[in-house]
Order: C-alpha cells, then structure tokens, then sequence
C-alpha cells in the first residue's frame, strides 16, 4: 500500500530529548515521509510528555505497575497502536524491555536509540547513565550510539545506523551523555526515522 507519510508512535520515559530532535527534524525538511502522530510514556511525569502536548501531539500514559502485567501493559501499547494506526514504533528513551510477544507483531516496525556502539556497552541493564558508567569504567577512548531495529534480544536487533563519539580526559557519565547526544543520539535517530518511514511509504 502506498502512503504518503508514515504515522509514527514515539515511547518514552524521561526528558524526552530525543523526541525533540524528531519534532524538530520534521520542523526543518529532515522527516518528510512520517510523521509522529503519537507519544506514549510509561512514566506519568515524564517531560517528553510535555514536549509532546507543546507540539500539539496526543501523548498518552500507559503505566506497567497500574496495568499489573507485561501482558496487560503490551496489550494496551498494541490498542493504542491499532487505534492510532501505527506504521513506525520508536523507542526513544523507553526504559522498558519488551517482550517477543510484542516484537514479533511489529517486525521491522520497531526501532530504538542506544547511547553506545553496539555491541558494546548494550543489553539487560545497560540503559541511560549507566551505559556512560560502564564506557568510562572501562577506559575506552570512543564510545557513541546505535539505531537498530528491536527484536526479543534487548539491544540485539539488525542495526540500521551508528555514529562514534570521543571519550574526552576527564568526562563524567553525565558529560559523556550529553556529547553521545548532540554528537551521535539527535543526528542519526532522525536520519532512521525517515529512512525506515521512506522504506514503509515506498
Ligand atoms: C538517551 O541517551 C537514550 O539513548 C537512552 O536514554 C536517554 C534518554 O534521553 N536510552 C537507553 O538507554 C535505552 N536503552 P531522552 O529522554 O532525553 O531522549
């Protein structure tokens, strides 16, 4: 089926920084063939939320502890993604894994931003600050970030686009995050939205 502009759900979790750089990357010509029609938090007093209502975007919050189940919580994310009708799910800043049961009805539908080159860096665990943690601990000069698609293995699906970001003397978790963002995070998330958004539209 030919479309014209892929409809988008963005999930999200905390401030929601990546969010922004898709709503700003629609702004200025780099999304053109989808557009985010929808955010979802499963953190009620997520900022991301509020960039979502600023950009006159339905957010939704769908929360795991008052759903009880993973069950519950995946059969309400796949509602809202049949009532929105949903072409492209990108996790950005999602801090919750989910299951095959969920993957496996969205294959190639699905894509997530983590900050550290896969395969380093990556998996059960490894999410936020405490990937900045482990890349300084570990003494690496370079570290930087990885668009894949998302299967049943956290952080283990086909990886669509990476980007390296130094490790400078010095750095902390929190400064380290910031340069794998602007450096890595808010450039090639993007650029995979409208790649994968053309590929569905075509
Ligand atoms: C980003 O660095 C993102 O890559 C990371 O959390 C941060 C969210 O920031 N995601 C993960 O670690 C997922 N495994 P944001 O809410 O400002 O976009």
């Amino acid at each position: 089926m030919l479309k014209e502009k892929a409809r988008i759900a963005v999930l999200v979790s905390g401030g929601g920084t990546n969010l922004q750089a898709i709503l700003d990357a629609q702004e200025s010509g780099i999304i053109t063939s989808g557009e985010v029609v929808l955010v979802i938090s499963n953190n009620k007093d997520a900022y991301a939320l509020t960039r979502a209502a600023k950009a006159n975007i339905k957010g939704l919050y769908i929360s795991k502890k008052e759903l009880k189940t993973q069950a519950a919580f995946e059969a309400a994310l796949v509602n809202a993604m049949e009532d929105y009708e949903i072409d492209l799910i990108v996790l950005a800043g999602f801090m919750s894994i989910l299951s095959e049961g969920f993957t496996s009805r969205f294959t190639r539908r699905i894509i997530n931003v983590h900050p550290a080159l896969i395969p380093s860096f990556c998996g059960k665990g490894y999410y936020g600050l405490k990937v900045h943690e482990a890349a300084l601990a570990k003494g690496v000069k370079v570290t930087g970030a990885t668009v894949h698609f998302v299967n049943e293995i956290p952080d283990g699906g086909e990886i669509i686009a990476q980007k390296a970001v130094e490790v400078l003397d010095g750095d902390t978790p929190q400064a380290l995050q910031r340069r794998v963002m602007e450096q890595a995070e808010w450039i090639i998330l993007p650029q995979a939205v409208e790649k994968i958004s053309k590929e569905i539209c075509s």
